[in-house]
């Protein structure tokens, strides 16, 4: 995969490409399902941003407390290093680990990668102005593309950090095959910071993503208007419904588009056409709960291993520290 630089912001943002294959082989397939990278369009990560601020939806603001409280110990063990995000949205949280390694040094650099540009270029601008003495680069892609492009650009040591348990959108064979990427893209005493939901009770979970004001409803159809756009589709999004339901023998809270009526779509750019039957679904997203203890015997297992463990009182979500070996 080639980088192609962006003249919008020259030299601080990239945009890597993809093709919507995937779409076409997700959508030919039974039972249907689509990627959850499609959530994010500018208005998708937008929605995402106000998940972040529900009521029911916890593990934002549970990963930001232990940021909050742990960030000067990370920043201690770490010391400066080149810091990576997958998966950055906004970065807001992020501000919590910048604004400690800020306190250590002079300047550092820090990439956030992200497949929604409008809010990968506004952060870039925004934290740039804020952090004057950083060196911030931004890239638009998608993690795997991201992976390949930081494994051939080696500077210097690193701490790549993939918060928000966005882990939880792979499944297992797909998580082994990401951690190793992971581990590859690093050198011996890297650092990689990881963010995990944690398993707890279903009903906390399924209010999580069923939360009263239907931002998550809305979240979830928006995949459709996203695909709409970019592949001139004609989705119309009235014919589905959202629906979440947590999977206790897997572990994992499962998002659907219901098909309410029987009817075909075509997403012309990728000259693909679809029929939908009434009670059908797609499966548009999976998000795993984990177990601590089970995730660092995985990470050791590829190469990674664990530094330290932070949580919160009521050990919902877990931040692990480990080191490249
Ligand atoms: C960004 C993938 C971690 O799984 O909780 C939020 C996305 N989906 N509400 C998650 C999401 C529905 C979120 N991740």
């Amino acid at each position: 995969m080639i980088a192609q630089p962006l003249t919008i912001l020259d030299h601080h943002y990239q945009e890597l490409r993809d093709d919507g294959k995937d779409v076409i082989q997700g959508l030919s397939q039974t039972p249907k399902t689509l990627s959850p990278k499609y959530f994010y369009d500018d208005h998708g990560s937008l929605l995402f941003e106000k998940i972040c601020e529900l009521p029911e939806y916890y593990p934002t603001r549970t990963e930001a407390w232990i940021l909050q409280q742990y960030a000067d110990e990370i920043v201690e063990i770490t010391g400066c290093c080149e810091l990576i995000e997958l998966g950055s949205g906004s970065s807001t949280k992020t501000r919590l680990l910048l604004d400690a390694y800020q306190k250590i040094a002079d300047s550092c650099k820090y990439l956030p990668i992200d497949v929604s540009g409008g809010i990968l270029k506004d952060s870039v601008l925004q934290l740039q102005e804020k952090y004057p003495n950083f060196s911030i680069h931004g890239l638009l892609g998608t993690y795997e593309q991201a992976l390949v492009h930081l494994e051939s650009n080696y500077l210097q040591s690193r701490m790549l950090f993939f918060l928000g348990s966005s882990l939880g959108n792979f499944n297992q064979e797909e998580c082994a095959i990401f951690l190793t990427q992971v581990s590859q893209t690093l050198q011996p005493g890297d650092y990689f910071l990881l963010g995990i939901d944690l398993q707890k009770p279903q009903d906390i979970l399924e209010a999580a993503y069923n939360d009263s004001q239907e931002v998550t409803a809305a979240f979830n159809l928006n995949m459709l208007s996203h695909l709409n756009w970019r592949f001139q589709g004609n989705f119309d999004i009235n014919l589905f419904k959202h629906q979440a339901i947590y999977n206790q023998i897997d572990n994992q809270i499962e998002m659907y588009l219901h098909c309410q009526q029987n009817h075909c779509i075509s997403l012309e750019t990728l000259d693909l056409k679809i029929s939908f039957e009434v009670g059908e679904s797609i499966l548009t997203e999976i998000s795993r709960k984990f177990d601590l203890a089970t995730m660092e015997t995985q990470l050791q297992s590829k190469g990674l291993k664990t530094v330290k463990t932070w949580t919160d009182e009521q050990q919902w979500f877990g931040l692990i520290l480990c080191q490249v070996v």
